[in-house]
C-alpha cells in the first residue's frame, strides 16, 4: 500500500486565524503561512477575526461563515486551513457546511511531517501519528465528502483506510508499533557500539529553519535535504566526522523545533528525538538574523527540558551572521575560559573552523581532576562516574561516604551539577 501519494498540482488555501478571547499575534499568523508553504499549499486569502469563545458547531460564527464561503466562491481555493484545533464535528460541519476540505493545525503538521519523512522509522512514525490522529476522528457522518486521491491532508492514510473499519487501523498500528520498537532496538545497538568506541555524539538541535541541516551538511560534506521550508528533516540523522585536526564525532540532525507544536505530536515525534537526549553536547542553531530569535531559544529550551535534555552541556551557534552587519566569525567565552559560543555562517562556510576547533577542544580535550565527596544515597551518580570518568582512587570514609579522586572529561562535566542539588 503506498501511503505517501503526493499531488502533482500546487493547491490554493484559504487561512482562517482568529483572536481568541483577545490573544492575536501577527507573529503565530506569519508562522502558519510559513507552515501553509511548507506543506506546498499556496495561501490566496486569510479569514481574520475574533471571538471569546470558539462556536461549538462551526468554530467560527455566522458571519465569518459567509466571509470564508464567499471569498472561497472568489478565489477558488481547494482547502480551508485553520490555524486552530478542531473538535471531529466542527470539522465535519465545516466541511458540509463549505464543501470543501478543512484541515487545522494538527492536520496540517502531520502532513508536513508525511512529506518530510526520510527514513524507514520516520515514515513509520508518520503514519503511527496520523492512524492515531484518524482514529480519533472515524465516526459516523464523516464519509460525506467525496475524497480524490492526493490532495492536501488525504495523503497518509486517509483516503484508503476511511473505507476500511477501526478493527483493520487498530491492526496496522499494532503492526508499526511492534516494527517501531525493532527499529528502536537496531538503534540502540549502534548507540552502544559508539559508546564502546567512546565517540562524543554531538546533536544540532534548534529552532526550524535556524540552518541546522545546512551545518551539518557543511560540516559533514554530504548533502541531505535542506531547504528554505519548516521542518526540512524529521529523522535525526546521523554522520560521523572524522577530521585529523579535531577528531571524532558522531553528528545527529534534529527536527526543528516549532511553537505550539500539537501535543500529541510531540508524544509521536518524541523518539525522534532520542539522539537529542542521548547526546554529550547540544549545538543548539540559532538563526541569529532574526527578530524573534529570544523567543525562539526560549521554545527550544522548553522542549529539550520537556524531553529530557536540559542537563546536556550546550554550546549555542549563531547562525547567519552574513545577515548581520559587521559580525565576523567569532567564539564567546565565559569568564572560566569555556566556549559558550560559535558565530558563523553555514550557508558561506564561513568560522567552521571555528566551530571544529570549539567542538574538540569542549569534547576531546581538558579532562578535570577533582576530589569528591558522595553520600550513600548517591549510588547511581557513582555508578555514573564509574562509567564515565577516569577513577583515581577511592576510599570510603567511616559514615559510608565516598571520597573519590577523579578525571571527569568535559563533556560529562554535567554529571556534577547532580551533586549541588
Ligand atoms: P528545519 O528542518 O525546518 O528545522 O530547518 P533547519 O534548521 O534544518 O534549516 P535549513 O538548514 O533547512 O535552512 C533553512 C534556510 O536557511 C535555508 O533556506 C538555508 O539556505 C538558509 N540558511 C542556512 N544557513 C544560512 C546562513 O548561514 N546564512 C543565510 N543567509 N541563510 C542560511
Amino acid at each position: 500500500m503506498e501511503l505517501f501519494d503526493r499531488p502533482d498540482s500546487g493547491e490554493k488555501a484559504l487561512v482562517v486565524h482568529l483572536a481568541i478571547n483577545h490573544s492575536f499575534s501577527e507573529d503565530d499568523l506569519a508562522e502558519f503561512i510559513q507552515l501553509v508553504i511548507s506543506a506546498n499549499v499556496e495561501p490566496v486569502v486569510t479569514v481574520k477575526g475574533s471571538r471569546r469563545a470558539p462556536d461549538s458547531r462551526f468554530f467560527i460564527g455566522k458571519g465569518k461563515l459567509d466571509e470564508v464561503k464567499h471569498l472561497l466562491h472568489e478565489t477558488c481555493a481547494d482547502v480551508v486551513l485553520f490555524n486552530h484545533t478542531l473538535s471531529p464535528s466542527q470539522q465535519r460541519n465545516l466541511e458540509k457546511e463549505l464543501e470543501v476540505r478543512v484541515l487545522d493545525r494538527t492536520n496540517l503538521i502531520l502532513d508536513i511531517f508525511a512529506q518530510r519523512a526520510q527514513s524507514f522509522e520516520g515514515k513509520l512514525q508518520v503514519e503511527l501519528a496520523q492512524l492515531q490522529h484518524l482514529s480519533t476522528r472515524l465516526i459516523k457522518g464523516w464519509t460525506h465528502l467525496e475524497r480524490q486521491k492526493g490532495g492536501i491532508g488525504l495523503r497518509g492514510p486517509g483516503e484508503t483506510q476511511l473505507e476500511t473499519d477501526r478493527r483493520l487501523i487498530g491492526q496496522r498500528i499494532r503492526q508499526i508499533k511492534s516494527r517501531l520498537l525493532k527499529v528502536a532496538k537496531q538503534r540502540e545497538q549502534g548507540r552502544r557500539s559508539r559508546q564502546r568506541a567512546d565517540v562524543p555524539t554531538i546533536s544540532l538541535v534548534g529552532y526550524t529553519n535556524a540552518g541546522k541541516s545546512t551545518l551539518f551538511n557543511a560540516l559533514t560534506n554530504s548533502s541531505i535535504y535542506a531547504a528554505d521550508q519548516l521542518f526540512a528533516t524529521l529523522d535525526p540523522t546521523l554522520r560521523q566526522v572524522k577530521h585529523v585536526d579535531y577528531g571524532e564525532f558522531v553528528l545527529a540532525d534534529t527536527v526543528g523545533f516549532i511553537q505550539d507544536l500539537p501535543h500529541e505530536l510531540v508524544a509521536a515525534f518524541r523518539s525522534t528525538l532520542q539522539e537529542t537526549i542521548e547526546a554529550d553536547l547540544l549545538l543548539h542553531v540559532v538563526d541569529a538574523s532574526s527578530p524573534n530569535r529570544q523567543e525562539q531559544m526560549r521554545e527550544v529550551n522548553t522542549v529539550l527540558k520537556a524531553i529530557g535534555a536540559d542537563k546536556i552541556p550546550q554550546m549555542m551557534v549563531y547562525n547567519k551572521i552574513d545577515q548581520l552587519p559587521a559580525v565576523n566569525p567569532h567564539i564567546d567565552q565565559d569568564e572560566a575560559y569555556k566556549i559558550t559560543a560559535v558565530w558563523l555562517s553555514a550557508i558561506k562556510k564561513e568560522g567552521l573552523n571555528l566551530l571544529l576547533e570549539s567542538l574538540s577542544t569542549t569534547c576531546h580535550q581538558e579532562n578535570n581532576r577533582l576530589t569528591l565527596t558522595l553520600k550513600p544515597n548517591q549510588a547511581k551518580l557513582r555508578a555514573a562516574l564509574f562509567k564515565n570518568a577516569q577513577i583515581i582512587s577511592e576510599d570510603v570514609q567511616e559514615n559510608g561516604d565516598w571520597l573519590l579522586d577523579v578525571n571527569i572529561p568535559n563533556r560529562f562535566q554535567y554529571l556534577l551539577n547532580e551533586i549541588d542539588e
